[in-house]
């Protein structure tokens, strides 16, 4: 194919075949071809309501554009690495389907602010999409929360038991730290949503183009104010990267969890047999592999904003062909941190919960330890000393192989006299959640209000 460059009037000789294959994008910048015609159909829009085209030469402009995007998405559109990117290789193919019209789009652009245009408008729609994917999995924690809210389990601190807890308020707790990534992104959103185009290539351009309308055209909040900046920062990018490596930070987390438990030896859940796969070795194995993927890809998701951020330091102002290379790891990122999303979303109300182990673990590590000082300090101990009493109680059960509820009452009152029979009602693992009963408490009464007011939050939005 000899597709001519777009910018080849000052050249004498042809590019380098392998210069130009390694400065080429569009195997990777073709999949914003929607977003680019979408930007030139604004772009041309405009450039014909301030007279610098015809009506004629605008409706025949966006015809070809559309025609072009309907050629893509049938498959027939053959991308050439010689027009380099996406912007080219669509307005090549547009000149060469109308002719001279199509060679008036690029008038008052530039490629710099077309690709920061492009990449501002996929990532935008990414967000909602992302958005709406995280929403769909609080859902489902909600809906287990509510069915788990009286199931007790051990809570754990450096992975040891600490004390009960219940499993709605667990999942709860994933709810929340998805609910702070839901808010960043929206945040983030204000800072993608700003049209860069009419920055053209650094400056500015000479036609009387009115960037208000093109900024409406396109649905963006408003046009940006420095056409430096504007066709040269990616800082929205790496935002959207660190709120994406903290979205993968949260999965990963639930992701160690739901491995741990549904080991034999924690076995506090079972995954669905959908989610898991066998080993081609050992026959009894159920792998959960889902939840170690997810961990696993977390680590490219970081490394991936590590990249953005390392590609942008050192810039001079304005554009630089650096600046290329954003696009890789952001589409990895987008496409892992949505495929994550979706399968934990499809998971969590196939998980089956085992309360029978949960609540037979919760019993084992002495977890009402608290709550039998606490009782101490009603009665009138400094909590110091009956931390020391409670302390000495426990060293008992361990060296008699049992836990506080099952010391007698004799046992106990070696302790302190203060110890009376209504000690047993504390020491049961309902009495010990129920207790916690403020804003923010694991008692299910608790529990069930955190979860009424979420589903409140939710549906006001
Ligand atoms: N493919 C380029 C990119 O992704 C488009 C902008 C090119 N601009 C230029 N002056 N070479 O950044």
């Amino acid at each position: 194919m000899s597709d001519k460059k777009l910018w080849s009037g000052r050249f004498s000789e042809p590019t380098d075949a392998f210069v130009e294959a390694f400065t080429a994008s569009v195997e990777f910048d073709q999949r914003l071809y929607r977003y680019d015609i979408q930007g030139s159909i604004a772009h041309a829009t405009m450039l014909a309501k301030a007279g610098i085209l015809t009506v004629e030469e605008r409706d025949t402009i966006i015809a070809g554009l559309q025609q072009i995007q309907a050629q893509i998405e049938a498959g027939q559109f053959e991308w050439s690495v010689e027009l380099e990117d996406v912007h080219m290789n669509v307005e090549s193919r547009l000149t060469s389907a109308i002719g001279d019209a199509g060679k008036k789009l690029h008038t008052g652009r530039s490629r710099n602010d077309q690709v920061a245009t492009d990449v501002r408008l996929y990532l935008r729609d990414e967000i909602e999409t992302i958005r709406a994917e995280i929403l769909r999995l609080q859902q489902a924690l909600l809906d287990k929360a509510e069915q788990e809210a009286d199931t007790i389990m051990p809570g754990f601190t450096h992975l040891q038991t600490a004390q009960p807890v219940t499993f709605g308020h667990h999942l709860m707790a994933w709810f929340e730290m998805l609910e702070r990534d839901r808010e960043r992104l929206a945040d983030c959103n204000k800072r993608v949503n700003i049209m860069p185009l009419g920055a053209a290539a650094l400056a500015g351009t000479t036609y009387p183009i009115d960037r208000y309308y093109t900024a409406e055209l396109l649905g963006f909040a408003r046009p940006s104010e420095n056409s430096l900046d504007s066709v040269s920062d990616r800082d929205f990018a790496i935002e959207f990267s660190a709120a994406a490596a903290l979205i993968m930070m949260h999965l990963s987390r639930m992701s160690e969890e739901l491995i741990i438990w549904s080991s034999a030896q924690f076995n506090f859940v079972d995954l669905s047999d959908s989610f898991c796969t066998g080993s081609s070795i050992m026959p009894q194995k159920k792998n959960p592999d889902v939840p170690e993927l997810v961990r696993g890809k977390t680590g490219r998701i970081f490394g991936h904003l590590m990249s953005l951020l390392t590609l942008m330091k050192g810039q001079p102002l304005a554009y630089n062909k650096d600046n290329q290379e954003d696009k890789e790891p952001l589409f990895d990122t987008v496409d892992n941190l949505k495929g994550s999303l979706k399968v934990f979303a499809d998971m969590i109300p196939a998980i089956t919960c085992k309360p029978d182990s949960m609540r037979e673990a919760a019993m084992k590590g002495f977890a009402t330890a608290t709550d039998l000082a606490d009782y101490l300090v009603r009665k009138g101990t400094p909590f110091r000393d009956a931390h020391e009493v409670v302390g000495k109680a426990v060293a008992l059960g361990v060296s008699k192989g049992c836990d506080l509820a099952d010391l007698s009452l004799e046992e106990l009152r070696g302790f302190s006299e203060q110890i009376d029979d209504d000690v047993f009602q504390v020491l049961t693992l309902e009495g010990s959640v129920a207790a916690r009963d403020h804003i923010g408490g694991t008692a299910p009464a608790q529990v069930r209000a955190a979860i009424s007011r979420a589903r409140q939050r939710l549906d006001s939005e």
